[in-house]
């Protein structure tokens, strides 16, 4: 494992570079969500292909931004799901960004995740890792090397309320659950990037992320494999909890590579506040 978060740190430096210098207007493609695909979409996805093919314990790379994994060594033992650039609309107000990352055996499941990270590209970089030995925050020294910080654990109840989606389109029952955590006395905290926004929770502690289905979009908008995966593998080690409402997120299979699912991320009592909220629904 040690060498595929090395590639992730390789990977991140030139990342933090391109998204510091480089263009922040979108091209002429767009992805198999839909979405028009950025100068730095691209980029990134390209670095880390580039990155993590040679790495023979790698059988493929399924990317948010291509259509269909890609094989690169047929008797690798991990398939990499990824997020290049997490949020990449948000670089040209400068806000935080991210790359996400989900090392799985055999199949795209969440079962089947082995190990996950991410890296915030903000004031400063950090990579966070999570395996069977926890939860690390490292963060980018001026010398190019990442420096172990201190291992992440949530409390089982936080103060802060990221609720994603639009608010014109949230169910009432959902609409209820976030004003209930808000008359609790939860503060907003929410920029737009689930890796800034999730990262926040993790390091203070704890609160809820949600990410619901709404009207419009009745399985939500975070992509399984290379979003909402890797972050419940990353919660679930640190303590907190992940469900899409009702059911564990890990539980959960991709039909396709690309599938979306509602999603809810946080600190033990406010997951339980969920799952009572979802349950007639
Ligand atoms: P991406 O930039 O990879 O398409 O994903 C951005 C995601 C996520 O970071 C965020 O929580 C969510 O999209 C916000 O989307 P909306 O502003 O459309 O609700
Ligand atoms: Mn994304
Ligand atoms: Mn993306």
């Amino acid at each position: 494992m040690q060498e595929i978060y090395n590639a992730i740190q390789s990977a991140a430096i030139k990342i933090d570079y391109a998204i510091k210098h480089e263009d922040t207007g979108y091209s002429d493609n767009q992805n198999s969500t839909g979405d028009i695909q950025l100068k730095l979409d691209i980029h990134s996805d390209n670095i880390i292909e580039e990155i993590f093919a040679p790495i023979t314990s790698v059988k493929a790379l399924a990317s948010e931004e291509k259509a269909e994994p890609v094989t690169v060594h047929e008797e690798g033992r991990y398939l990499i799901g990824y997020d290049p650039l997490d949020g990449s609309s948000l670089a040209d107000v400068n806000l935080s960004v991210g790359s996400i990352f989900g090392i799985y055996e055999n199949d795209y499941s969440g079962k089947n995740l082995k190990a996950a990270a991410y890296v915030v590209y903000g004031p400063r970089v950090e990579m966070v890792t999570a395996d069977e030995e926890g939860v690390k925050l490292f963060r980018l020294n001026a010398d190019h090397t990442f420096a172990f910080i201190r291992d992440i654990k949530l409390e089982a109840k936080g103060k802060l309320n990221a609720p994603g989606g639009t608010q014109k389109n949230w169910l009432p029952h959902h609409k209820a659950l976030v004003e209930h955590f808000f008359a609790e006395g939860y503060r907003l905290r929410y920029s737009g990037g689930m890796v800034p926004d999730l990262h926040q929770i993790l390091l203070k502690g704890g609160g809820i992320f949600s990410y619901p289905g709404t009207s419009d979009k009745p399985a939500g908008k975070l992509r399984k494999v290379f979003e909402v995966f890797p972050f419940a593998y990353i919660y679930e080690k640190a303590g907190g909890e992940a469900i899409d409402g009702k059911t564990r997120l890990l539980d959960l299979s991709p039909e396709h590579i690309h599938d979306t699912t509602p999603c809810f991320f946080g600190s033990k009592e406010e997951i339980q506040k969920v799952r009572n909220a979802y349950a007639n629904h």
